[in-house]
Formats: C-alpha cells, structure tokens, sequence
C-alpha cells in the first residue's frame, strides 16, 4: 500500500486528494491546522519542521508520494503569511522530505500552483526573486510593504512553480517524478472568501473561464491522482493548467 503525504487535507482540493488517493488504495498521511493526521502550522520554519519530523515518524522513514495542497488565498491577514505557507511551506517542505521520497516506490511528488501566476510582470517582482533565492525573510518583508495580497499570491504561485521545475533534473535523476497542477477557480472555502471579499470580490466574479463555469475540488483531485499514479510514469517536471480554458484564453501565444 503507498504511503502519501497530503498538505492542507482538512479542506477544499486537499480533503478532495485524501479521497481520491485512499480510494486509489494509499495510505494518507495529512497535515493541516487541524483535523488530519499531523497537525502543524506550515507558515514557520519551526512548525514546517515539526510536521516534516512527524511525518518521517509516522511513514518509518519512506514515502511514496507527497502533494502540498495547502495554501491561504488573498483574503491572508497579511501578505507575509501568503508567501510564507504558499511558497516557503511548499519548497521546506520538498525539501525535507526528498530523501524519505527517494526511498519509496515509484515516488512522486505534487505541487499546487495556480493560473493567478501567469499575471503579467510576476517573475520580475523582486519578491519573487527572494523566494527563489531561498530568502524568506527578505521575500516577507518585500510582501509585507508591498501590500497587495494578489501580487503576493501570484508571485508565491510563480515562484513554487519555477521552484519546483528546477528541482526536475535532480529528483529526475534519484527516480522521483514531481509536477505542478495549476488550478483556476475552483469551488472550495478559500475561493469563496475571496469572492466575498468587498476588495476582490467583483474581480473574481469578472474572471470567467471559457467553460462558463468554476472547477470542482473532485475534478482537481481526479488530475492529481492520475499524475500520482503509475499510469503517468513518464510525467516529470511538467505544469498542467486545469483551468477552464483560462490559460489559454489569456495568453494563447504560450505552447
Ligand atoms: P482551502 O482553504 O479549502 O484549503 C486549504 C487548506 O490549507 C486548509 O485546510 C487550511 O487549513 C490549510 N492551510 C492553510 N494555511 C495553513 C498553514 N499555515 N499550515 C497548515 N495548513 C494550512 O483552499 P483550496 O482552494 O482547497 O486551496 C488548496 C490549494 O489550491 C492552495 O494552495 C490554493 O492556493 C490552490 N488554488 C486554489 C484555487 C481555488 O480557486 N480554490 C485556484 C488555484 C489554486
């Protein structure tokens, strides 16, 4: 039976995820605030720790697949906290459990991006670059007087996205697969605060995928489980929009 940890499994795509894996058969290790298996805050180094610790308790050491789900949207009570869980509780958390991963079978990893960082100029925010460097304080401090929660949120989808395909050639070669899913509007609790949010509100109802109509948690977690799965074997280091339409709506030019 593999073992898979599952970040933010309380809610939303990740509660979806924990289905469809133990339907698949895994064994589900998840981590959230609360109401999972490990309990951790993932916006600090310390909790990040302590939920890596016990996850390599809880799995004697190996894993067989990993996917961070969790994530707090715009509506964040502060822009550092957005890039805190949503990059830096990612990139530690890939991190600090490669090695119980390249001792698994047939391991993969998965990382929850978004279509929000295609916004135009996000890999040139210095924020950005600060995530990339692996400098969470400076990236924080950047966010914090920035103070434009969906810039934060594009740039920390951005920057785990680019994160995570760096890491393609090296966990490649250790034989672990990892992606990145990049949702659009999807129906769970994050997406509904932001729609009821007076700041984002009327944005988030102007954008409007092709399809005419939001995603469902169960249709992200049906990609996820097929990306985790021995069938998508061959998958690596790729980023796969589920979105809609959305992608290619707003920049048709990209292949
Ligand atoms: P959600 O709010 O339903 O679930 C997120 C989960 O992450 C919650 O269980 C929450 O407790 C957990 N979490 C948040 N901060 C945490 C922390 N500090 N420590 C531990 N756990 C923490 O949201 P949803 O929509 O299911 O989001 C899942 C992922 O999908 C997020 O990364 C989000 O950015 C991404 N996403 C969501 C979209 C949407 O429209 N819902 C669109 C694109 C991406």
């Amino acid at each position: 039976m593999p073992t898979t940890a599952i970040t933010g499994s309380a809610s939303g795509i990740g509660a979806a995820v924990a289905t469809a894996l133990r339907a698949a058969g895994h064994r589900v290790i998840g981590i959230d605030r609360g109401n999972a298996e490990v309990i951790a805050d993932l916006s600090t180094r310390e909790g990040r720790d302590a939920a890596i610790a016990q996850v390599l308790e809880l799995s004697g050491g190996v894993l067989d697949g990993l996917v961070c789900c969790a994530g707090i949207g715009v509506t964040a009570p502060s822009c550092g906290l957005i890039v805190a869980v949503n990059h830096f509780g990612v990139s530690q958390l890939l991190g600090g459990l490669e090695g119980a991963l390249a001792k698994g079978s047939n391991p993969a990893a998965l990382v929850i991006g978004s279509v929000a960082a295609i916004r135009p100029g996000t890999e040139q925010e210095p924020m950005t670059q600060a995530m990339l460097d692996n400098d969470e304080a400076r990236a924080l401090d950047i966010a914090n007087t920035l103070g434009e929660p969906q810039v934060a949120y594009a740039c920390s989808k951005y920057a785990i996205t680019h994160h995570a395909r760096r890491l393609a050639a090296t966990w490649g070669a250790k034989g672990i697969r990892l992606n990145v899913v990049a949702p659009g509007a999807v129906e769970t609790p994050l997406h509904d605060a932001s729609r009821n949010d007076p700041r984002f509100g009327d944005a988030v109802r102007a954008f409007v995928a092709p399809l005419g109509r939001n995603g469902h948690p169960e249709e992200i977690a049906a990609l996820i489980a097929f990306l985790q799965s021995q069938q998508a074997g061959f998958i690596h280091g790729s980023v796969m929009y589920i979105d809609g339409g959305m992608d290619a709506m707003v920049r048709p030019q990209r292949v």
